[in-house]
């Protein structure tokens, strides 16, 4: 008899770090999936332990499906089966579309829209037959108004939202419910990569003075309490959903 566990893709850091300590209180098995940063998953799982939930990390590269095939029947052999998917592992790399690159495009939907095909398909094989689960995607709010410089990013984040209302239809009979977050500006190494840029600094902080109501910019753990509630019964009749965690920027 297999047991049911929580799979955070990218949930080393960031975002993905949040949300996986805030689904151990599910009280199910946390599986912290990450590409490269071992250390970062080392500091998760601690962070999981302590607060006394069986976590284990899974390296994979979720643009590649053979490396997500493989976790995901490492995961099996482990005597686990993923019950709550949370697609979060994602990346950025903007610029201007006219001097944007093959790899820079192919990269970035290839983790970001590529990564929710391959994780979720892999894991719907074995919830259809259980006729249980939940999944919830990070999407962004990229997705959603588009953000000039991030024509990639914006497509991958667009596409997971149209997968998430398709695959709600797809999976509502098998009782499986499948929503998504749409965060805004979210304190993280990403948020961080991205000012480092001194005119994009500038822009965003022109976007939290003028554009965020609250005047600043969100916590990771105000988008996993989010997650947390979609992925609880407390969600129960909540399906194909974009819940968006901006503190009101794009009101
Ligand atoms: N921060 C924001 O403002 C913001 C806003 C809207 C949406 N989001 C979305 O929220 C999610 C998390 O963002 P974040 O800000 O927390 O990012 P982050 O701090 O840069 O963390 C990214 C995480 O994804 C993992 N990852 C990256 N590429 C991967 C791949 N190919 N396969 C598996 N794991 C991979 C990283 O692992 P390694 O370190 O091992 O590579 C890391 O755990 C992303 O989908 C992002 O698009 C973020």
């Amino acid at each position: 008899m297999s047991e049911p566990a929580v799979l955070v893709t990218g949930g080393s850091r960031g975002i993905g770090r949040a949300i996986a300590v805030e689904l151990a209180g599910l009280g199910l098995p946390v599986l912290v999936n990450y590409a490269k940063d071992e250390s970062a998953a080392q500091e998760a799982l601690d962070a999981l332990r302590r607060v006394g939930v069986r976590a284990e990390a899974m390296r994979a590269d979720v643009s590649a499906s053979g490396e997500v095939d493989a976790m995901l029947r490492e995961i099996k052999h482990m005597g686990l089966w993923v019950q709550v998917l949370v697609n979060n592992a994602g990346i950025t790399r903007d610029g201007l579309l006219p001097l944007m690159s093959d790899s820079a495009w192919e990269s970035v939907i290839g983790t970001n829209l590529g990564g929710v095909f391959h994780c979720t398909r892999g894991v719907m094989r074995t919830m259809i037959p259980k006729k249980r689960g939940v999944i919830v995607n990070i999407a962004s709010i990229s997705g959603i108004r588009g953000h000039a410089g991030q024509a990639n990013y914006s497509a991958a984040k667009a596409g997971v939202i149209a997968m998430t209302r398709s695959l709600a239809r797809e999976l509502g009979p098998f009782n499986i419910r499948v929503n998504a977050v749409a965060p805004g500006f979210i304190k993280t190494d990403l948020l961080q990569q991205l000012g480092a840029n001194t005119e994009v600094h500038s822009q965003l902080e022109t976007i939290r003075d003028q554009m965020i109501p609250f005047g600043r910019f969100g916590d990771a753990h105000e988008v996993a309490k989010v997650v947390r509630f979609l992925a609880s019964d407390d969600a129960s009749y909540v399906n194909g959903h974009t819940l968006v965690v901006d503190g009101g920027l794009s009101v």
